[in-house]
């Protein structure tokens, strides 16, 4: 049955498996029970949460269950060094212990990790399981619960056993947010802001003019500013939903030296979003140095981002660290970055010619003066 279109409806999201809502909402949880009716009824519902979000995953289980909707909750201890193989067997064990059934559904209630993991058992458990995603970090409502990638991480590397496997919906509460701490709050800021960045100049003004109301999480401001940067990306998704046309790729904005940035320093002093944050910094510099972007306009970022409580700069690292970690990036193909770069804001270009020199004066950029980090409190 095709869902209701709910008038908090961000996007619908188009993918080769059939298409999809995700809606971004305040106090929306509660509704669970009569919003998955409009998709299908499952028989029963396999919740899978962590520790610390324990307290959405049982209003989830009572919304579902007030709708006479069985449901159990699995939690997986918080954090990224949960997310492999081992954890995945405990879920798989778990479900046959239930007798869990094709027909039944999986419900992620939790941040990316739980989301790319629960992604991940629904997409290969009695070869898959419908699957739904309650995301409750904004880096998860933001980015990691749209577009169907669900992974769990080796010794060797992050994600790196995985499946596109697209979910029934996606229900964000904000409300949710309102127990995140204020650093990831910060992080999934980055992302939301680049959406701006790269694509719509109005979002980016939306995000200048009401920084107050939307770091405080005011009920429809931040909503309604949530909503609108969730739907670039399913939009973007919807386009290219296997990363194959060079359109999902834009999103990639920050990300080059981000995740080398993430990667030197072990994926311990830096959250994606700060990383990104940084990565965003240099890609502006690069932009700059190919003659596509003002330097008011590098500056203008800058401001934006330090006024989101994002760092703008690092400090103790090594630039031939980061090269390094550059080089074993899976997005470089035949040793060729594809950078995406600013013509202008809102207007997110690639280019894979780059000079080298331009690359050192962008990591110059973003090494020097650690002083101002130090102010916002994320030094290393
Ligand atoms: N699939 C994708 O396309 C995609 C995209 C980006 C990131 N990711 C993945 O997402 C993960 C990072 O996601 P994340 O930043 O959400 O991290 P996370 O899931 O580890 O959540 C961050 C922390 O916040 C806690 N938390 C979650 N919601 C909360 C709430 N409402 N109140 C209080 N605490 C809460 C979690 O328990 C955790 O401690 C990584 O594994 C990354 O690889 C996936």
């Amino acid at each position: 049955m095709k869902a209701k279109e709910y008038s908090d409806l961000a996007a619908r999201v188009r993918a080769s498996s059939g298409d999809h809502p995700i809606w971004v909402g305040w106090g929306i949880i509660e509704e669970i029970g009569e919003r998955i009716k409009y998709i299908f009824t499952p028989p029963t519902v396999y919740v899978i949460s962590d520790d610390r979000v324990s307290e959405h995953a049982r209003m989830v289980q009572v919304a579902l269950e007030a709708a006479s909707i069985p449901a159990h909750i699995f939690m997986i201890p918080s954090g990224e060094s949960n997310k492999n193989l081992e954890t995945v067997q405990h879920v798989y064990k778990w479900l046959a212990d239930r007798k869990a059934e094709r027909g039944h559904m999986i419900l992620a209630v939790g941040g990316g990790v739980v989301g790319d993991l629960a992604g991940f058992v629904a997409a290969t458990y009695l070869r898959g399981m419908p699957f739904a995603q309650v995301p409750t970090t904004l880096l998860a409502m933001m980015d990691a619960a749209i577009g169907g990638k669900v992974a769990v991480d080796l010794p060797q590397g992050k994600n790196l056993v995985g499946a596109f496997y697209q979910p029934r919906f996606v229900l964000s509460d904000v409300k949710t947010l309102g127990t995140l701490p204020a650093r990831e709050l910060a992080s999934g800021w980055a992302e939301a802001i680049k959406h701006g960045l790269i694509l719509d100049k109005e979002l980016l003004a939306t995000f200048e003019k009401n920084i107050r109301e939307i770091k405080s999480l005011d009920p429809e401001i931040a909503t309604q500013i949530i909503r609108d940067s969730v739907a670039i990306k399913a939009n973007i998704v919807s386009q290219d939903e296997r990363e194959t046309l060079g359109i999902r790729i834009l999103l990639n904005y920050g990300h080059t030296i981000g995740h080398a940035i993430e990667s030197a320093t072990q994926y311990t002093q830096y959250l994606h979003g700060e990383a990104v944050s940084i990565g965003m910094m240099a890609a502006a510099s690069i932009s700059k140095s190919m003659g596509l972007l003002e330097a008011s306009d590098v500056e203008r970022q800058r401001t934006l981002l330090s006024n989101y409580g994002l760092p703008i700069n690092v400090g103790a690292l090594d630039t031939a660290d980061i090269l390094e970690a550059m080089k074993s990036d899976k997005k470089t193909s035949r040793g060729q970055i594809n950078w995406v770069l600013l013509d202008g804001i809102g207007n997110a270009v690639t280019n894979n010619r780059v000079p080298d020199d331009y690359v050192m004066e962008a990591l110059d950029f973003v090494l020097k003066d650690s002083s101002e980090e130090d102010e916002l409190g994320i030094g290393c």
